[in-house]
Formats: structure tokens, C-alpha cells, sequence
């Protein structure tokens, strides 16, 4: 029981891989709160307090939205020890033909949103003994794709902001760091994983010659979620097969 007795939100964990990151979290003893603008599709999910692994509506990018999150999940178990910013989405496109509203979607929702719940988790993460904040990037951070450019800006500004707020609190029981997922045949990534053009020209940059699955995201999570990383602050981890572009 890696995360006994302990709390823990996971942005977009109704679905995709923040579900499956909630799931190994509750496996492993965490409450988890899992939070998006909707309920899950199953209707599997009760409100807080009424299991291990609950819903509780929030839009990461509306700042009140994301602090009564916080407030709400602090009062009801009565500590929060790890947060996962999760909730993303892509608009893919060329740029010269994305519209800024797609743009500024995927900025709201990726950069701001993750800015939002860093910034609202770290007064109460701090508390009760200290805790985790992780962050979700992309390969596409890092490399360049055709038509990726919202998704691809908000990741790399992820990043950086992961890695500036971990040197900020590290006199503070927190760490922050960043899990980068490659091509995951779950959420986003299934598309890709079984749209045979597209895994043509990508899945041989994959080493390991497959695309990951979701329990090999969470696996990393729980990593980071954990005290086997302690002394990991800071981080970008990446999680893709070996991926040489
Ligand atoms: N799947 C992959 O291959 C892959 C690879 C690399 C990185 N990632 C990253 O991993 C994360 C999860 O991706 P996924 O593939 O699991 O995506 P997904 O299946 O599309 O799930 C996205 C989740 O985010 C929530 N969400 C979206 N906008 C939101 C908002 N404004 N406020 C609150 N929640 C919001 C969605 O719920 P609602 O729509 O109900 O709000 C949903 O729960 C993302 O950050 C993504 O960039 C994924």
C-alpha cells in the first residue's frame, strides 16, 4: 500500500489516463477526488466522501472553480497529500490554419489550467507533513510534429513551470515534477495508436515497436506520487517506449 491513508485529486481523472492514475492510486490505499467538468461516462462515480474514488466537477480553466476543488476536497477528508493537473486536450492543425479560439482553448485548458491547480494545491499539499504536485507533458514537448502547435506551446510551457515551482518550494515538503507521456493506446493517444497511416510514420520512432498502456502511465505516477521519490524534484519523466525522433 504505497499511498495509504492518503488524499489525493487527479484533474481529468474521469476518464482516459487520469482515470486509469486514480485507479492505481485508490489500489494502492488513496482516496482520490477525481475531477472534470462532467461525471464519468460510467456514472460509476459517487460524490466526495462516498468512496474511494469520487467526483467532483471542476473547469481548471476558471480560478474560483479550481480553489472550491481544493477548499472542498480539504474539508472533506481533512488533508490532500498529492495533486495530479491531468485535464488537457488537443486541437490539432496546422497554425496557419488554426483559429485562435482553438489556440487559446488548448492554452486555457493546458498551461493555464495546470498554472490554476499548481498554484491552488500548494497551500494545502504543504500541510500535514508535506506532499506531491505532478504535472503531465507530452513528447511533443520536445519535438517537432506538423500540427501540433497549441498542444505542443502548452506542453513546453508546462515544463518550465514545472521546474521553476519545484526550485521555488524546495525549502517546503513539496515536490514538483512532470510525467511525459509518448503515444499511450488510451484517451487522446488511441487514435493515433490505431490509425494505421498515422502509426506508420510514428510507431517506428518507438523503440520498444508499441505504443504504452494506461497502467504503465499510472505505474510512473505512483512513482512520483510516492516516498520513492523523495529526493526527485523538479523532474521531467518520461514514459514512451524509448523514442528517438
Ligand atoms: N493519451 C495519450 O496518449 C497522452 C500522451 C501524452 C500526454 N497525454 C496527456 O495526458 C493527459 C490526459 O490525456 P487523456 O489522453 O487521458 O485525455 P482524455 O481521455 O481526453 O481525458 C481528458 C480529461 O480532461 C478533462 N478536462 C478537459 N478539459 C477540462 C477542463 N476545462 N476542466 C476540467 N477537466 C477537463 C476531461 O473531462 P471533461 O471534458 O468532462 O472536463 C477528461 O476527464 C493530458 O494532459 C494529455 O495531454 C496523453
Amino acid at each position: 500500500m504505497r499511498l495509504a491513508g492518503k488524499v489525493a485529486i487527479v484533474t481529468g481523472g474521469t476518464k482516459g489516463l487520469g482515470h486509469s492514475v486514480a485507479q492505481a492510486f485508490a489500489k494502492e490505499g488513496c482516496r482520490v477526488v477525481c475531477a472534470a467538468r462532467r461525471p464519468d461516462e460510467r456514472g460509476e462515480l459517487p460524490p466526495l466522501g462516498a468512496g474511494d474514488l469520487a467526483h467532483h466537477p471542476v473547469d481548471v480553466r476558471d480560478p474560483g472553480s479550481v480553489d472550491a476543488l481544493m477548499r472542498a476536497t480539504y474539508e472533506t477528508y481533512g488533508r490532500l497529500d498529492v495533486v495530479v493537473a491531468n485535464a488537457g486536450l488537443s486541437r490539432p492543425g496546422p497554425a496557419e490554419r488554426l483559429t485562435p479560439e482553438d489556440w487559446s482553448d488548448v492554452i486555457a485548458t493546458n498551461l493555464n489550467g495546470t498554472f490554476l491547480t499548481v498554484r491552488s494545491a500548494i497551500p494545502y499539499v504543504e500541510r500535514d507533513g508535506g506532499g506531491r504536485i505532478i504535472t503531465l507533458s507530452s513528447a511533443l514537448a520536445t519535438r517537432v510534429a506538423r500540427g501540433s502547435s497549441a498542444y505542443a506551446a502548452s506542453k513546453a510551457g508546462i515544463e518550465a513551470l514545472t521546474r521553476v515551482v519545484a526550485v521555488e518550494l524546495a525549502g517546503r515538503p513539496v515536490t514538483v515534477n512532470c510525467l511525459s507521456p509518448g503515444f499511450v493506446d488510451e484517451g487522446m493517444g488511441r487514435e493515433l495508436a490505431r490509425n494505421e497511416a498515422l502509426w506508420s510514420y510514428y510507431g517506428g520512432k518507438i523503440a520498444q515497436g508499441r505504443a504504452g498502456r494506461a497502467d504503465e502511465i499510472a505505474e510512473a505516477a505512483l512513482f512520483l506520487a510516492g516516498d520513492a521519490s523523495s529526493y526527485v524534484n523538479g523532474h521531467v519523466l518520461e514514459v514512451n517506449g524509448g523514442l528517438s525522433w
